[in-house]
C-alpha cells in the first residue's frame, strides 16, 4: 500500500540548508518532515550521488560537469559553503550514505532519477541496484521517480515492487499512455503550470498526484483542496504548520 505525507522536504530543506546534502537531510527531519526527495546521478565512474543540476558549479566550490568527473573529485568538493559559512566541510553525499541516514532518522525517501543525458538506463540500474542492497525487506519502499521515461522504464523492469512517481513538467500529449506504460503509481506535477482542471484529469487516473515545488502555505492548502496529496517544498517546516505531516 503506498502511503507518504502530506509534505516532503525537497532535496532535504533547500530553503535552510544546502541542498542534496546529508545536513539538508538533518534540517528537513529537524523541522518535522518525514519524507525527503533528494536527486540521483552518477559520477564519472558510475558512483551514485546527490546532485541535481549536471554541473557541479552551482552547488559547489567546484566547476565541471557531474559525469566528467570521478567520485574521488566529487569528494573534495564542498557542497556546503556556497549556501552559508556555517555549512562549510558538507560533502557531495553517495546514495549509501543517504539511506542510512535516512533509515537512522526513519524517514521515507522520494529517489528521483536524474540522470545526465545519455546515462537514463545506467543511472536508473545503478541507483536501484544500490538502494536494494540497503533498503530494509518490510519497510515502505521509495518512491523512484524521473522525468526520464527510460529511466523509469529501467526501474518498472529491474524493480517492479517499487512504487514509480512519473514525473512532468510541461506534461505531454501522451502523458496517459506514459503513465500506463511506466506503470506509475503516482503522477508528479509542476505545481507552477496546473490549475484544477489539469489535476483532476490526473486523478481521474486513480493515481495520487504529487505537486512540486510549494513553497507557500496558501498554494499548499490550496492544492490539498483541489486532490493533490502531498506537496515537496524546499521550506518543511512553513508548510508543515498549515498541512502537517
Ligand atoms: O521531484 C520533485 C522535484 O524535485 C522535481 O524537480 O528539478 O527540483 O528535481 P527538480
Ligand atoms: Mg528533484
Amino acid at each position: 500500500m503506498l502511503s507518504f505525507p502530506r509534505t516532503i522536504g525537497h532535496r532535504g530543506a533547500r530553503a535552510y540548508a544546502p541542498e542534496n546534502t546529508l545536513a539538508g537531510i538533518r534540517v528537513a527531519a529537524g523541522q518535522g518532515a518525514r519524507w525527503v526527495e533528494v536527486d540521483v546521478k552518477l559520477s564519472r565512474d558510475g558512483v551514485p550521488v546527490l546532485m541535481h543540476d549536471d554541473h557541479v558549479d552551482r552547488t559547489t566550490d567546484g566547476r565541471g560537469a557531474v559525469a566528467g568527473l570521478d567520485f574521488a573529485d566529487l569528494r573534495d568538493l564542498d557542497a556546503g559553503v556556497r549556501f552559508g559559512p556555517e555549512f562549510a566541510g558538507e560533502r557531495i553525499p553517495t546514495l549509501e550514505e543517504t539511506l542510512a541516514l535516512v533509515l537512522e532518522l526513519d524517514l521515507g525517501i522520494n529517489l528521483e532519477i536524474k540522470p545526465c543525458p545519455g546515462r537514463e538506463v545506467e543511472t536508473a540500474r545503478v541507483a536501484l541496484d544500490a538502494a536494494r542492497a540497503l533498503w530494509p525487506a518490510g519497510r515502505p519502499a521509495p518512491l523512484v521517480s524521473s522525468f526520464e521515461v527510460p529511466s523509469l522504464e529501467t526501474a518498472r523492469d529491474h524493480m517492479p515492487d517499487w512504487p514509480r512517481g512519473y514525473l512532468i513538467d510541461r506534461r505531454p500529449r501522451d502523458w496517459r499512455d506514459v503513465a500506463d506504460r511506466v506503470e506509475a503509481a503516482t503522477i508528479n506535477v509542476n505545481a507552477s503550470r496546473e490549475n484544477a482542471r489539469g489535476i483532476a484529469e490526473y486523478l481521474a487516473t486513480g493515481r495520487p498526484v504529487l505537486a512540486y515545488t510549494v513553497n507557500d502555505p496558501g498554494r499548499a492548502k490550496e492544492l490539498v483542496g483541489l486532490g493533490v496529496a502531498a506537496v515537496f517544498t524546499d521550506r518543511p517546516r512553513d508548510i508543515l504548520a498549515v498541512l502537517g505531516g
